[in-house]
């Protein structure tokens, strides 16, 4: 195809999640069992019922389908603000200058990165993270500079490390994202003390994109907020979103809350672009907030057991040791032993199995060599997707792939210790770390 009409900050394709919805299609269109979506991150249950309700008496108020101005939002943000307040004790959130309602929390970010950043500026972001920030980077014209990640486990940046200070170097915000997709990674409001003191440090705002702020499985289930520490309104915009916890990813509803300054300038580049959500879906949204936490418990609680079912599962069936997550609607794991292409994987067990997850390339160069399995199915078909897994592994399509892992590796290895030769450090380097801080995002998007 030309690129006749393609700008600079269009996108390109998005990689492997466009090879791997042609796979899901094809095994789709082979007989026999139907494919077992894992690896699409919506939840699989309705919306609550007080949200449906809300909706059903919006669809017959007239003045409902009108231009929906800021005026018009103000009843959503103020029970935005009233539900953080509840949670968090943030008294002091105005919600006609400290608050925006928005079109899900992945517009918000798109959007936020244009209001906040000049084309050629950057934004530090881990190099594991939700698929369309590196797209939403380009599109802004903004550099992501990955920051390193610590050697713990933990998902968490290493903000100590002297290449996250020289990252931040023209760098206008922090984007973090925790409870983490894909990983299920939570930080402790002791991260967040240090996240905003880093972005004190160079003069950062700290963006917390929080889709899974109540599904943590622990405790209450709520997440540490950055935005509730002492002066992180002063540099802090939080994204919340209706479609992880109130069921409405197809709704498209959210909020940005916290700093002044940067929800008007986000409120600049919106009013061009959009006429935010019909009002029914504001609706939903209102009823959603004015539900007890309990509620929320239910959907966290039933992730949590899907987790543990899924991940006992897979020790059993396939001999796949994998973590139990602590928060979130995801499984994070390396691939079992003998494989190191997962996007292979992904292909190959998709169409041997019907069972689809997803490539850890697809969500940034840190995620090579993983994968994600989404818990929106009940726990029986996890169970049984995890013995088909099992059987695929002990198939001959495996050994095959495995075969061919083990070719590539050493033909990467071969050529990485001729580059580490021929270009010194700072190659050894380079290859050590794969893709690293400061890099462009045109190179980044294209080796995805
Ligand atoms: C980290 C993260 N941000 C944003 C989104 C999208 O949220 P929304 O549907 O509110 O746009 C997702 C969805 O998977 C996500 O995981």
């Amino acid at each position: 195809m030309t690129r006749r009409f393609h700008s600079k900050r269009t996108p390109g394709s998005m990689g492997v999640f466009t090879l791997m919805s042609e796979a899901k299609a094809a095994a789709s269109a082979e007989a026999g069992d139907p494919v077992v979506d894992l690896s699409v991150g919506t939840p699989d249950m309705p919306p609550p019922a007080e949200a449906l309700d809300a909706l059903r008496a919006a669809i017959e108020d007239p003045s409902a389908y009108k231009y929906c101005l800021r005026h018009g939002t103000m009843p959503l943000l103020t029970e935005a603000v009233a539900w953080y307040t509840r949670h968090y004790g943030l008294v002091d959130l105005d919600p006609a200058t400290e608050a925006l309602s928005l079109v899900g929390s992945q517009e918000g970010l798109a959007h936020l990165l244009m209001a906040v950043a000049d084309p050629g500026d950057g934004v530090l972001m881990c190099d594991v993270g939700y698929a369309c920030y590196l797209p939403a980077a380009h599109v802004a014209g903004v550099a992501p500079r990955f920051l390193p990640l610590r050697r713990d486990g933990s998902f968490l940046p290493d903000l100590a490390a002297a290449e996250s200070a020289a990252a931040a170097r023209s760098c206008k915000a922090l984007l973090l994202n925790y409870p983490n997709n894909p990983t299920s990674a939570v930080a402790d409001y002791g991260f967040w003390a240090e996240a905003l003191a880093f972005c004190e440090e160079h003069d950062l705002l700290l963006i917390n994109d929080n889709p899974y702020v109540a599904q943590v499985y622990s405790g209450d289930g709520l997440a540490a907020s950055p935005l509730s520490l002492p002066g992180a309104k002063a540099r802090t915009v939080e994204l919340f979103s209706f479609a992880k916890s109130y069921q409405m990813g197809g709704c498209r509803l959210g909020f940005a809350l916290g700093n002044a300054d940067a929800i008007a300038a986000l409120e600049a580049v919106k009013a061009p672009i959009d006429f935010n959500q019909f009002l029914g879906i504001q609706q939903m949204g209102i009823a959603c907030l004015r539900l007890p936490q309990e509620r929320l418990q239910v959907y966290t609680r039933m992730f949590c057991s899907r987790a543990a079912a899924l991940t006992a599962a897979l020790r059993e069936h396939a001999g796949w040791a994998t973590e139990m997550p602590k928060a979130c609607m995801y499984v994070w794991t390396r691939l079992p032993d003998g494989f190191s292409d997962d996007t292979a994987f992904c292909l190959a067990l998709v169409a041997a199995t019907k069972v689809a997850v997803s490539p850890g390339s697809g969500f940034g160069p840190g995620g090579a060599g993983f994968v994600r399995f989404a818990l929106v199915q009940p726990e029986d078909v996890l169970v049984e997707a995890a013995r088909k897994v099992g059987a695929f592994l002990a198939s001959p399509a495996a050994d095959e792939l495995r075969a061919a892992d083990a070719a590539a590796s050493a033909a990467a290895a071969s050529s990485s210790a001729a580059a580490a030769s021929g270009a010194g450090a700072a190659g050894a380097n380079a290859a050590a770390n794969g893709i690293g801080p400061g890099q462009q995002c045109e190179e980044v998007l294209a080796a995805l």
